[in-house]
């Protein structure tokens, strides 16, 4: 039986794609104010900004020059050909793994391109700017509708499902993360505290997190996880 595989990647490996980091020099949190744009209060406060800001990030990944890298690729072709379980976790709410092929993945921190609705609490596909008035699909409730992103201080998702499989796996490969928000950069601790597991990260320097890791390999994504994959599926870990 082959082992289980855990994947969490972070804003790094859709950098090569055109979307920005947040931490970088370059990156979101260098322009635009956690406490504005991204947590309930700021939601609460100027709904109107958070949805500026969401619309222009959705707006800017449904651009045609927005495309999966060949890391995106990688995960999808490690997804396909290894024999055992692979969970692909995501902190990104971008959809490039799924353009990349990647059948499955769980995106912790949400997605997007949907919303959400404060009221009926239904999760719906949506690519069109949000906005204060617009209605529910579900139950038309006329300023229901939030990003369905998971903003700081609230829960991210599918968090038990993610604990039962850092619990079973063999290995656990974290990419273009910085390791500095939890409780995603904690599951390297996760899966170590249980001594089964092989730790990797793949990133282009030294997270913050990286000496907790057996093996950390530096350098793009688009380089280093294809190879990374190749290596796996022809001589294992
Ligand atoms: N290839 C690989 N790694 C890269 C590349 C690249 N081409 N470019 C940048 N990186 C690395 C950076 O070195 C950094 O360690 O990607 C990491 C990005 O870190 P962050 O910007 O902190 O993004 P992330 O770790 O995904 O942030 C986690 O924080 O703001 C919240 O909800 C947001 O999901 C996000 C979470």
């Amino acid at each position: 039986m082959a082992e289980s595989i855990v994947i969490l990647t972070g804003a790094g490996i859709s950098k090569e794609s055109g979307l920005d980091t947040f931490r970088d020099a370059d990156g979101i949190w260098s322009r635009v104010r956690i406490e504005d744009v991204a947590t309930p209060q700021a939601f609460r406060d100027n709904p109107l900004r958070v949805h500026d800001f969401y619309n222009a990030r959705r707006q800017q990944l449904l651009e045609s020059n927005i495309q999966p890298n060949p890391a995106h690729l990688a995960l999808a072709r490690l997804q396909r050909d290894w024999p055992g379980e692979v969970l692909l976790v995501t902190q990104n709410i971008d959809d490039l793994h799924e353009r990349g092929g990647s059948a499955s993945v769980l995106h912790m921190h949400g997605e997007l391109l949907k919303a959400r609705c404060t009221h009926c609490h239904v999760v719906a596909e949506w690519r069109a700017p949000l906005s204060v008035g617009t209605a529910c699909p579900s139950c038309g409730h006329a300023a229901g509708l939030r990003p369905h992103v998971v903003w700081f201080g609230e829960m991210p998702l599918e968090m038990e499902r993610i604990y039962t499989a850092l619990d079973a796996c063999g290995l656990f490969v974290s990419i273009g993360t910085s390791g500095n928000v939890y409780p995603a950069a904690g599951f390297v601790d996760e899966v170590s505290r249980r001594g089964h597991a092989h730790t990797v990260e793949l990133n282009l320097e030294p997270s913050s997190g990286t000496d907790l890791f057996d093996e950390a390999i530096h350098g793009p994504a688009s380089e280093i996880a294809p190879a990374f994959v190749e290596r796996v599926l022809t001589s294992g870990w």
